[in-house]
């Protein structure tokens, strides 16, 4: 057998001929198409290899227990994923060193391509879990319309199959400590004696103005309602049906606990699974926004390649286009450890060894 050559390895010949500047095919090479066509193309690659990750993520949590064993192995994926985002970030510096007129040498050729025509982008934030109506439109048009056959049909079956948003959200349904004490009971009196000592202090506070004083005490009282309705099913459904939330209320619930109880032994696992899973949130938005930003120091104020609004099309999907929202949220309902019920001791002691119930 032929020994492995590095070039036929990596099918560099076709890699390295796959670059073809729309510029020189119309009589004029425009040097900077190269750079604009490679970065792109780089893009492309690690998008291959982000869902070759969330695809095995994706395969964990499909079977019916996740095995304590395999959190780390999910984690490292998707730490993975985290480091690749720090790479798609900085290509846009790389990028950036090509000026807004150099751009405007070759821009007409490519009307009307767009990334928004990515097929691998879409189903990154289809597996991720970005929903169609998390999205923001143009032209009244799916998201989907712009791609074109075998391209489209594959984002639009994407939609159907399990996101890590919703494969998540059933394993932490079944997180089981829960089921082992009255979490909530206990959590609800400490976060209400923990409000009434910042009332107390309110109250007695001889700085305050009697306005200023009234002032603040309303607020604590809307806290309070804030804090109700991580207590109340119905309150908790209300918010999901409004799309103010994702989660059920168990699912919710499990999050909190695992971000209150990170310290344990056995929720480290979990609790990092959920910081990663906000790493890759986060990740994405901050690229959306910084591809905004270029996009305006690009273009300005014109109307993209695609037909959208250009800058202030992409802000706005930004700020919508998010996976794990909830995840973000969970702060509010967090109390300092120094208030913290403390776990019965027999589940403090299972859970120092052990993950599963
Ligand atoms: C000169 C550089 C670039 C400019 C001026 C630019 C501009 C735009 C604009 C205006 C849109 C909105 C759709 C449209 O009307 O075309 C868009 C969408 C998009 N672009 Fe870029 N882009 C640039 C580079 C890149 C690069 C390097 C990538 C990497 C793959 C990329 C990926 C995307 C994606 C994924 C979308 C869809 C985003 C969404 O719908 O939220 N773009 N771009």
């Amino acid at each position: 057998m032929a020994d492995v050559y590095y070039h036929d390895y990596l099918q560099l010949d076709r890699l390295l001929s796959s670059q073809r500047l729309e510029s020189e095919a119309a009589g004029a090479a425009q040097h900077d198409e190269m750079l604009f066509i490679i970065v792109h193309q780089a893009y492309e690659l690690w998008f291959k290899e982000i869902l070759w990750e969330l695809d095995d993520v994706i395969a964990a949590f499909g079977e019916d227990e996740l095995d304590e064993s395999e959190m780390g192995r999910v984690n490292g994926r998707l730490r993975r994923v985290t480091e690749i985002q720090k790479l798609l970030l900085a290509q846009i510096d790389v990028l950036e060193t090509m000026t807004s007129l150099d751009f405007l040498d070759f821009r007409d050729h490519l009307v009307p391509a767009s990334g928004f025509q990515s097929m691998q982008f879409r189903l990154i934030e289809n597996r991720l879990g970005v929903r169609t109506e998390d999205r923001v439109t143009f032209g009244g048009a799916r998201y989907t319309e712009r791609l074109h056959g075998e391209q489209r049909q594959a984002v639009i079956a994407s939609e159907d199959d399990p996101s890590i948003h919703d494969l998540v959200a059933s394993w932490l349904k079944r997180t089981p400590f829960l089921e082992e004490f009255d979490f909530w009971t206990v959590y609800r009196d400490a976060v209400r004696s923990m409000l009434e000592a910042d009332r107390d202090i309110v109250r007695s506070n001889p700085e305050l103005t009697e306005e200023e004083r009234e002032a603040q005490l309303r607020s604590f009282d809307q806290t309070f309602r804030q804090y109700e309705a991580v207590f109340d099913a119905d309150k908790h459904a209300a918010l999901v049906e409004s799309g103010a939330r994702r989660l059920s209320h168990r699912s919710f619930q499990a999050a909190l606990f695992i971000s209150l109880y990170r310290d344990q032994t056995a929720l480290h696992q979990p609790f990092r699974l959920l910081e990663l899973l906000m790493d890759i949130d986060q990740g994405f938005t901050t690229w959306r926004y910084r591809h905004a930003l270029m996009t305006q120091r690009m273009v300005g104020r014109r109307v993209g390649t695609g037909g959208s609004a250009g800058a202030a099309y992409l802000t706005r999907n930004a700020e919508k286009s998010r996976a794990f929202p909830d995840l973000f949220s969970l702060p509010t309902f967090l109390i300092p450890r120094a208030k913290l019920p403390p776990l019965p001791t027999e589940l403090a002691e299972a859970m120092r060894f052990r993950f599963e119930t």
